[in-house]
């Protein structure tokens, strides 16, 4: 395995695909004697920067779990927080991206989010369409169960309609949230929990685990780096024998 200087990554095997369970804000806080808000602001500040490094590092695809569908069940307070948040981050996505080709897609149950959220994500993903360079994923009203129930039932009916003829992998795939994007390579957990909480279970399904200590809002470049490390160290087998 080639790496350049010792502790660096190796700038050529870059993974594809990262996603990101962005955990631990609410801990980060109440060790500082803040309310969990404060903590979800941090870990906004974060992603910003995470955004940047992996633009910088080269990474197609970036995927983001920034509100399950389990999420609704938290305070009100801290719900209403986390999509002003949100909102807050979409109005001002394209600014604060300029001169970075970032191409930002929403994926989730978007109907049941309010509409000047659902407004603003319209906005964006259509003014960004056309951009090649890192996909910024969102997960917004997100859930791996809901997503895979959603397209049973489009793919009940494309067979009803005769649109289709055959069931496979390929054709549940084409009928999830993140049709046409690659299954992550790279999965990165913070705050030291070892679970994958309903996000992409249908597609992380080969993709290599890195949990680390560390709470999302201090979470970094360095930390980026070391769970690329991580994954290039690894040997991906996919179900096959090591060679
Ligand atoms: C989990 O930490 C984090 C979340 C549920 C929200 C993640 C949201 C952000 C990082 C900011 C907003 C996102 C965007 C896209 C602007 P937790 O609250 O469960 O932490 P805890 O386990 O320590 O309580």
């Amino acid at each position: 395995m080639f790496f350049g200087k010792k502790g660096e990554i190796d700038t050529n095997n870059i993974p594809e695909h990262i996603a990101i369970i962005m955990d631990g804000n609410g801990r980060w806080a109440k060790k500082r004697g803040l309310s969990r808000s404060m903590g979800h602001r941090e870990g906004s500040r974060t992603l910003k920067k995470i955004v940047e490094a992996c633009y910088q590092l080269g990474v197609k695809y970036l995927t983001v779990y920034a509100f399950s569908t389990e999420n609704w069940s938290r305070p009100k307070e801290e719900v209403n927080e986390l999509m002003k948040l949100l909102l807050d981050y979409l109005r001002n996505a394209e600014r604060e991206l300029a001169g970075k080709k970032v191409r930002i897609k929403v994926i989730g149950e978007k109907k049941k989010l309010p509409a000047e959220i659902i407004k603003e994500i319209e906005r964006v993903e259509k003014n960004t369409e056309n951009i090649e360079g890192l996909d910024f994923i969102i997960a917004l009203n997100y859930g791996g169960r809901q997503e895979i129930v959603e397209a049973v039932s489009k793919l009940v009916d494309d067979f009803g309609a005769g649109v289709l003829t055959e069931i496979n992998e390929d054709t549940i795939s084409e009928r999830l949230y993140t049709k046409n994007i690659p299954d992550p390579d790279l999965l990165i957990r913070t705050s030291g929990e070892m679970r994958i909480s309903n996000f992409l279970i249908w597609q992380l399904s080969y993709s290599e685990f890195y949990f680390c200590d560390v709470l999302w809002p201090d979470f970094s470049e360095t930390h980026l780096k070391d769970a690329i490390k991580s994954y290039q160290g690894r040997q991906r087998r996919f179900g096959g024998v090591k060679c």
